[in-house]
């Protein structure tokens, strides 16, 4: 389809034109039943992963006190009015690779004295080590997340570990909770998840499997929380590294673990990592691309739902009980680095394919919400498929960072069961779904439908048949663009950002048309 009749198709859909307005295309048949509702969806599958590499964290959150870039306590502001504004449940940290590189006491305590090291796996910049575990802890609670800390499994000790969790958690006069108090903070740190290495069987040491699970059990252990107020249902969680990107042999043997564990270590969750990349090493262009990087970039990330599916299934296997979350705690596209970038920053800008991506995992995450109870896109800032970018004092929200805000009401909601018939989209050799869809019920009644068309050419009617659920009126906002390598830049942030869609409630229906290459969430109020 040529740039003006797709204009025209995406300029027909926002002002709600009737159905016969787009002659043959098949609508998208949806029931939902919403009296029957699923699982609670984790608010931490809307959750996110900052790690120190390029700019990260060292620009894209931290900008120092002294800076003219306006911040609180050396955070910058705009970044975290902008986490507040998604509701930004959680947000792992400090790595990644990193983690397994990373040693807790370089980054605490007056900022003239911690001493700089170097990032040998991201581009070997001297890392500051200004921003540490005071300024992390300071940064969450300024955007209102909760901490995802990875602790050093694989240059590390439990002894390390040990101590970090001292300083971060001990209520009693410790010579840690001290120092702590000296840093600023007498009172404990709550930390609600704990990372128990970071893909140990590659960057984190190479580990065997065997040899992964005995230093596991050690640092679950070992690593306790010493506040008696975080216990119980504030207890922190651990998760261990899973699935490989190839064989399930860690996912096997952690379980295995697990499941005959007699003395005092636990877990909460298994990891799992899941880059849609096009071939490995990153190279589909972010920006300027066509038709068939577009299909094929989506096509692989669509096959997240069936490595959800096999790892639920071993899953299942030991903890028929879903006891265990799967917690996907790095996904995303990982593209070519933007022309000129430093080598190792992983810098990319972001279009509105990169949002359709953002859409389609969510949906999966969430129909999966049984077993998937935290996802964390990689990364935050400036980094991968990254909620903003940052040029100096300049920040920018990406067509992904719009996903999410459109997608804040499924924070917490109930998934509800739905069925959905809907044309395929065809491109080359590659036949994709032509509609992905999700519904959810909000704790005050309201039912929410998140709606992805893949089709870059055609628009889709959405014709919903409600059961149990009576509408009364609906509201919609639609994320699209002339073109899906549409991106919002510093001079033109304005590109791809929502715009109301047309919804029309009739007799138990819910109808709309979706532009081509959009994502929409519709509310309906009962
Ligand atoms: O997100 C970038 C890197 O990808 C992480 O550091 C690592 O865990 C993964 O391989």
């Amino acid at each position: 389809m040529g740039r003006c009749a797709r204009a025209l198709a995406l300029a027909a859909a926002m002002v709600g034109l009737a159905f016969a307005a787009h002659g043959q295309t098949p609508a998208a048949r949806l029931v939902v039943q919403a009296g029957a509702p699923g699982p609670r969806i984790a608010p931490e599958i809307f959750g996110q992963f900052a790690e120190h590499l390029g700019t990260g964290i060292y620009g894209g959150v931290w900008v120092g006190r002294d800076s003219p870039i306006p911040n609180v306590r050396g955070i910058r502001s705009d970044v975290v009015a902008a986490l507040r504004a998604i509701k930004t449940p959680v947000v792992r940290w400090p790595g990644g690779c990193f983690a397994d590189d990373y040693h807790w006491r370089k980054g605490v305590g007056p900022a003239d004295r911690r001493p700089v090291t170097l990032n040998a796996g991201w581009g070997g910049v001297l890392e500051p080590n200004s921003f540490g575990t005071d300024e992390y802890m300071d940064f969450l609670s300024q955007i209102g997340a909760e901490g995802y800390v990875s602790v050093n499994v694989g240059s590390g000790t439990a002894e390390e570990a040990a101590d970090w969790m001292e300083y971060m958690t001990a209520d009693k006069p410790t010579t840690l909770a001290q120092e702590r108090a000296r840093n600023g903070h007498p009172a404990p740190y709550r930390v609600k998840y704990l990372g128990l290495g970071n893909e140990n069987w590659g960057c984190g040491g190479a580990m065997s499997t065997d040899h992964y699970v005995e230093e596991m059990k050690r640092f679950s252990h070992y690593a306790r929380n010493l506040d008696p107020a975080q216990s119980g249902e504030t207890a922190t969680r651990r998760i261990a590294v899973g699935w490989d990107g190839g064989d399930s042999d860690y996912t096997e043997a952690v379980l295995k673990a697990w499941k005959s564990k007699v003395y005092s270590w636990d877990l909460e969750g298994i990891s799992m990592h899941f880059y849609a990349v096009g071939g490995w090493p990153p190279h589909l262009p972010a920006t300027g691309f066509g038709e068939d990087d577009y299909v094929a970039l989506l096509d692989e990330a669509l096959t997240m739902e069936p490595k959800i599916a096999r790892e639920t299934a071993i899953m299942d296997r030991y903890d028929p009980d879903k006891k265990l979350a799967l917690v996907v705690d790095e996904w995303g596209a990982w593209l070519a680095a933007t022309p000129g970038s430093p080598k190792g920053f992983l810098q990319q800008q972001n279009s509105l394919r990169d949002g359709i991506l953002a859409a389609l995992n969510l949906n999966i995450f969430m129909r999966h919400a049984d077993r998937v109870r935290m996802a964390n896109i990689a990364q935050m800032t400036n980094v991968l498929q990254a909620m903003v970018l940052t040029d100096g004092p300049r920040m920018v929200l990406t067509p992904t960072y719009q996903v999410y805000r459109l997608y804040t009401p499924f924070q917490g909601a109930t998934a509800m069961p739905m069925t959905l018939d809907a044309p395929r989209y065809a491109h080359g050799a590659k036949s994709l779904p032509g509609v992905d869809a999700m519904a959810a019920r909000d704790t005050s009644g309201k039912l929410w439908l998140a709606l992805v068309n893949l089709d870059p050419n055609t628009s889709v009617p959405i014709d919903a048949a409600l059961t149990g659920f009576s509408a009364r009126a609906a509201r919609g906002e639609v994320l699209t663009a002339p073109r899906v390598d549409a991106v919002n830049t510093f001079d033109k942030p304005d590109v791809v950002v929502p715009r109301p869609i047309k919804v029309a409630v009739q007799s138990g229906r819910v109808q709309l048309t979706l532009p081509p290459a959009s994502v929409a969430v519709v509310g309906l109020e009962p």
